[in-house]
């Protein structure tokens, strides 16, 4: 937990990306026993971006990260950290954020992943926060980013037609003292739930086996209502955590961005904090859930059009497994 009542850090700038590649749900009506009436009636999404064969999980965080630093007027030699929220990095190690920095020439600084799935990004950015906060860093970049579609199970129609493929990113640095900036963050884990949500195979526990792989164990295994329920309440408990951390109401918020799983969880979430539709900012039709990118996707979409202004407050809050999940409230 941490609270600020004069904002430490300020969003420099907002960046996005998601690959060119519509996988519709009549698509996948064709792959699994599902339907586009099922898929958009249970999860409201129609479609999702999927990345294109060798496009890897730090090509895309290196389109948005550079549209993030051109937001922010600065150059990638400006930058002194990077954080990568991620579960898909290029490789199992180096870190997705080590790929990232080669191909940005930012060649020195540290560049680290958060695992914290779709939470990624939420977590990468209050760790930046407190970097910034320290005075030891000026510029941080943070990245979410996912490349869902390669430890998807295109057979279980449980999973696959939930996820997709995208990247956002945020610079950050130290606040001008004008009030704007990240006013308050939460981050929660509880490790009690990772049974529910999980990659089972290829890690220190089981090493990838041939007989794994048949099995499905490499890609993602989710007890989908386990996760609802947990999603339902953390995230509605952590948003109102993060608006009292910063002395607010919610009342005082102006656009809430909420983690895009499920309509059906986004819905109860804002009826529960009982905020009305027109707050939220939602692109899950579009985009499906993107895991860590989620978020900074629909901040970037947002700021392009118009909707979130100078001066606003925003509220975004992220759960996936983990269980992980967290918050923040920002001035714009
Ligand atoms: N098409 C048609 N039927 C389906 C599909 C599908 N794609 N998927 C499941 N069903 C069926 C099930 O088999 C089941 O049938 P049955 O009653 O005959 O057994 C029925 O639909 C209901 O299944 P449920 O799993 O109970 O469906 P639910 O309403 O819970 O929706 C979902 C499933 C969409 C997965 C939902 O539970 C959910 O969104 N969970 C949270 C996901 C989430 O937030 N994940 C966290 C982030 S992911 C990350 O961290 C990487």
């Amino acid at each position: 937990m941490s609270s600020a009542s004069s904002p430490r850090t300020r969003i420099a700038g907002v960046g996005a990306y998601a690959p060119e590649k519509i996988l519709t749900n009549a698509a996948l009506e064709a792959l699994v026993d599902t339907t586009d009436e099922w898929i958009r009636e249970r999860t409201g999404i129609r479609e999702r971006h999927i990345a294109a064969d060798g496009e890897t999980t730090s090509d895309m965080a290196l389109v948005a990260a550079k549209r993030a630093l051109v937001a922010a007027n600065l150059e990638p030699s400006d930058l002194d950290m990077i954080i990568v929220g991620t579960v898909t990095s290029d490789t199992i190690f180096p870190a997705c954020a080590a790929h990232l920095q080669h191909k940005l020439g930012a060649k020195g600084i540290p560049s680290f992943d958060v695992s914290a799935a779709c939470a990624g990004f939420m977590y990468a950015m209050s760790i930046g926060d407190r970097f910034i906060g320290s005075g030891s860093h000026k510029n941080i970049l943070v990245v979410g980013v996912e490349r869902l579609s390669s430890v998807t199970n295109w057979e279980d129609r449980g999973t696959c037609v939930l996820f997709g493929d995208g990247a956002g990113a945020a610079v950050l640095s130290p606040s001008r003292g004008d009030g704007a900036g990240i006013l308050s963050t939460r981050m929660h884990t509880d490790g009690s739930l990772t049974e529910s949500l999980l990659i089972r195979a290829g890690g220190s526990r089981e090493p990838t086996t041939p007989e794994l792989i048949a099995g499905g164990h490499t890609k993602i295994k989710m007890i989908g209502s386990d996760i609802f329920k947990h999603a339902v309440r953390n995230l509605t408990s952590a948003s109102l955590d993060a608006v009292k951390d910063a002395g607010m109401e919610l009342a005082d918020v102006d656009w809430i961005i909420p983690h895009q799983a499920n309509m059906r969880i986004i819905s109860q979430v804002a009826a529960r904090l009982k905020v009305p539709q027109e707050k939220l900012v939602l692109n899950i039709e579009r985009y499906g859930n993107t895991s860590s990118a989620s978020i900074p996707l629909a901040w970037n979409e947002a700021i392009q059009d118009g909707r979130i202004k100078p001066g606003q407050t925003v509220l975004a809050c992220a759960l996936g497994g983990g269980v992980s999940w967290a918050s923040a409230l920002i001035r714009m």
